[in-house]
């Protein structure tokens, strides 16, 4: 049986259309997901919407509607983005379903009998803009951390007793050093534990747009509680719930991976394992806190109308080389600046000039030299042959060790390093000048290249599906034969077989703006 990997985005608010921001988040887990489908794992990618709590209540009493009617139109904004991205998700869970509405009030009736929610009286500020309560001295110039305005609310709530887990979080962290990435935010996580918790407050009572309180109409539950009860609800958990199912809870959780942005590493990697702790469930074995686009410097914010669609994106660069973009610009984890100059680089350099002109020009001479019959690679070895073979044989190690790490920009790299390899491996060969001279060996060359490009693109895959897959097309490579297994031992290109007429795969862009 193979190995299980479960991995979610966060789950997004219906306020907003989808933006780059969320399109980034959930991509990263695409490729997350698609690289270990590939590797063998048997994943389970959720993502979904966040349809609860006085933010969106506001949102669609802004435009006249009820929310549930509002949640229905956004949410299925975010559905259609998954399509349009090439999202390879397994669900698509919302807040407002039945089956998670269940998970909620089981985690809260545990949560509860158990001790750890207690009923008391809120007192404080609350930014509707983060759904976030902030003590007095965290508040910056009278506004949130955030710069989000803050409202004094004075309201019976229930608490949950998160003062009381703060040394089994700083236990937990030290116990798992791999919990949250990148290292550098799991010191802040420590540094905020280590200066003391306060009870949170998980219920609200004035306003109605929530899960149901149990036992208790006056009040619904924080969002967040709600929210990160997601991650459970799509695992079939409770087993006696209405989509409850025993043995996927059993086989799925706990989840090997939640991608969040940095804004809210705190939620997932402090408030998200304590009630897990208390609820006496297992803990999630790692949080990625990725980092924040901004457009052409500055922050993307609904009021500065700069939200980049991805659509948009899409249509105007075309899908793959969108994905490619934004996986490799940015050191994954840090922030990032979207510009379309740095989007034409990468697109005329990194993919027509480097992969796509590789691919495009040895499949030509296979093509028109070898009459569309790929060659067989040389036995033994000429030691050129050998040097570029072994570099991209050996990636996979070191490409997984990347992804593992999220560093996918680190990943694409290092394959991109081959690329350069076998470019610089062409030129210095120049098999075209030697049709005349030396036929078998320019056959040679080029199955060595056919080769690489082969192995490249198989890795090329969980970032590019669509790209990858033409050039595993025109080098006739069986589609069963496309995932990890064959980029290891004797597994190679098979010869002999008729090619077609290779199309290029990544057309420059032209910017006409
Ligand atoms: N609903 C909560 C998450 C609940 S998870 C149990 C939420 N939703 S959100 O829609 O506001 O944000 C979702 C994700 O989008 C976050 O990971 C956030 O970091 C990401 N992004 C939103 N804007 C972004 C950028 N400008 N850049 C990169 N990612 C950003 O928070």
């Amino acid at each position: 049986m193979s190995q299980n990997y479960y991995i979610t985005t966060p789950i997004y608010y219906v306020n907003d259309k989808p933006h780059i921001g969320h399109a980034y988040t959930t991509l990263a887990c695409d490729v997350m997901a698609r690289f270990k489908r590939l590797d063998g794992y048997d994943v389970t990618f959720l993502t979904g919407t966040d349809e609860h709590g006085q933010k969106v209540e506001k949102a669609a009493e802004a435009v006249s509607l009820t929310p549930q009617h509002f949640t229905d139109q956004v949410s299925q904004n975010f559905r259609d983005l998954t399509k349009a991205m090439n999202f390879s998700n397994d669900d698509f869970i919302r807040t407002t379903e039945n089956r998670h509405k269940a998970a909620c009030q089981r985690i809260w009736s545990i949560l509860q009998d158990n001790g750890n929610i207690m009923l008391g009286k809120y007192e404080g500020w609350y930014s509707v803009r983060d759904e976030t309560f902030f003590a007095e001295t965290e508040l910056v110039g009278g506004m949130a951390p955030t710069g989000a305005p803050v409202e004094w609310v004075e309201e019976p709530s229930y608490f949950f007793n998160l003062s009381a887990w703060q040394d089994k979080l700083l236990a937990f962290y030290d116990e798992n050093p791999r919990f949250v990435g990148p290292e550098s935010r799991f010191n802040e996580v420590k540094s905020f534990v280590k200066s003391g918790l306060r009870d949170l407050s998980v219920s609200r009572a004035s306003f109605k747009w929530g899960v149901p309180v149990p036992g208790d109409d006056n009040h619904v539950m924080y969002v967040w509680l709600d929210a990160l009860t997601n991650y459970l609800t799509a695992t079939g958990w409770p087993e006696n719930g209405p989509a409850g199912d025993k043995e996927k809870y059993a086989r799925v959780w706990p989840a090997d991976l939640h991608m969040v942005g940095k804004d809210i590493l705190r939620f997932h990697a402090v408030y998200w394992p304590a009630f897990l702790m208390a609820a006496d469930l297992p803990l999630p074995k790692r949080v990625y806190a990725h980092g924040w686009w901004t457009n052409d410097g500055q922050k993307i914010s609904k009021s500065l109308g700069n939200a980049i669609d991805p659509n948009h994106l899409a249509a105007t660069y075309g899908l793959d080389q969108t994905r490619y973009f934004l996986m490799r610009e940015v050191p994954f984890g840090n922030d990032g600046d979207f510009s379309v100059q740095a989007m034409t680089q990468r697109i005329n350099g990194d993919l027509a000039n480097d992969l796509g002109n590789l691919s495009q020009r040895v499949l030509s001479m296979v093509f028109k030299n070898c009459n569309g019959i790929m060659p067989a690679i040389p036995e033994p070895l000429k030691s050129e042959d050998q040097e570029l073979l072994k570099s991209v044989d050996s990636l996979i190690i070191n490409v997984r060790r990347h992804i593992d790490n999220q560093a996918f920009h680190e990943a694409l790299r290092i394959i991109w390093q081959v690329i350069s390899q076998a470019n610089r491996y062409v030129d210095s060969i120049a098999p075209w000048a030697l049709k005349k001279t030396d036929p078998e060996r320019m056959a040679e060359v080029l199955a060595v290249l056919s080769e690489t490009i082969r192995k490249i693109a198989i890795l090329v895959q969980p970032v590019m599906p669509d790209s990858a897959g033409k050039i595993l097309d025109q080098l006739g490579v069986d589609p069963t034969q496309r995932n990890f297994n064959f980029l290891v031992g004797k597994a190679r290109l098979a010869s002999g077989q008729g090619i077609a007429k290779p199309e290029p795969v990544f057309p420059r862009f032209l910017d006409e703006g």
